[in-house]
């Protein structure tokens, strides 16, 4: 079962039907297929093995014991970080206290060291995922490796925080992106941030200790502006060539995405930088012929390897594509 963003159900049904996964609409927000892809499905926030799925109640509180003993039968062995979610839409919302009251009627009935509280270290344990999700007229309970796992967040919703100085909510985009990175833009490293404008993203690369190239006709706040680290091109990226390799190219161009996706590539045949975090904007009504263009120009074209495309928690009517080149 998958969750994706409200409004693009139709998006997830299309990719999972494209790669022959049978799916089927469940409802608001899920998407249920028979198989699991081989290429993690853009759309979807989060997908689980569904291993039990019982009808309940609108108030789950009287029987969150009695669901509980029953998810307990099924329960994957092993190490297990356990979480509950409800669906990201008004009415699955709703139903959030019954998702925390049927969480806390599982976990207290298991022992202590079945359960892995550190949830950012899920990976590295080895531990298996299980999602409880409370939607209307159904709990669901499912798995998934963690080292599997698209999200290590309940329901894939990954808040990331806005800083009080960002002059941005985009900047939340690219921490969300980096979080599923192994590696993220450092001290002593050069980014060029194509789009740059006001400094989000720049201001968080800056605040990684990156030096950074922001190419933008428009103007960034004077704080970035003048900041000894950052240099602004005041010029369309496509006209802007950099002086030498750098080691991140950052791009949330809000322009038409075959246009961007050819710059990339340029940027890629040129071997100008070594990794790629780009947002492609997504405003028509047939996304998924366009990705499947973006992503074959990006690695035909661009040779851009390890391409990763996911529309993340943070994305609206876009996508979030990471990639490196070479090595
Ligand atoms: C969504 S905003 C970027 C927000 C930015 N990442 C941040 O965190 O503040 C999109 C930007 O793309 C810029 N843009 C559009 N066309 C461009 C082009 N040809 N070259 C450079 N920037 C462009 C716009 O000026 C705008 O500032």
């Amino acid at each position: 079962m998958w969750t994706c963003r409200a409004g693009f159900e139709s998006h997830l049904f299309e990719e999972l039907a494209w790669a022959g996964a049978s799916p089927r609409m469940l409802g608001e927000v899920l998407v249920e297929s028979e198989t699991r892809p081989s290429e993690p499905p853009v759309f979807a926030r989060t997908g689980i093995r569904v291993l039990t799925s019982l009808p309940s109640e609108q108030n789950l509180d009287p029987m969150a014991g009695a669901l509980a003993e029953r998810i307990l039968d099924t329960l994957p062995k092993g190490m297990l970080v356990l979480q509950s979610f409800t669906p990201d839409s008004p009415e699955g919302n709703r139903l959030a206290d019954e998702a925390d009251a049927l969480l806390e009627a599982v976990r207290a009935r298991l022992p202590a060291d079945r359960l892995l509280e550190e949830t950012w270290r899920a990976r590295e344990a080895g531990a298996t995922l299980v999602e409880l999700c409370v939607a209307p007229g159904v709990v669901m309970m499912g798995e998934v490796p963690a080292r599997e796992a698209l999200s290590l967040s309940p329901g894939g919703r990954q808040r990331m925080r806005r800083g009080a100085d960002s002059p941005s909510r985009a900047a939340m985009k690219l921490e969300e992106a980096l979080v599923n990175l192994p590696f993220e833009p450092g001290r002593g490293e050069v980014c060029v941030d194509l789009g740059a404008a006001p400094g989000g993203w720049t201001q968080r690369l800056v605040a990684r200790g990156a030096r950074v190239i922001a190419v933008d006709p428009a103007k960034l706040m004077p704080e970035l502006a003048h900041h000894p680290r950052v240099e602004h091109v005041q010029e369309s990226a496509f006209a802007y060539t950099p002086e030498e390799p750098v080691d991140w190219l950052c791009c949330d161009m809000a322009w038409r995405p075959l246009e961007v996706a050819q710059l990339l590539a340029k940027w890629g045949r040129r071997d100008w930088a070594t990794h790629l975090v780009a947002n492609i904007k997504l405003p028509m009504k047939d996304k998924n012929p366009l990705l499947l263009r973006v992503r074959h120009i990006l690695t035909e074209e661009g040779g851009w390897q390890g391409l990763t495309m996911r529309q993340l928690y943070h994305d609206r009517d876009e996508v979030t594509v990471t990639a490196h080149r070479g090595q």
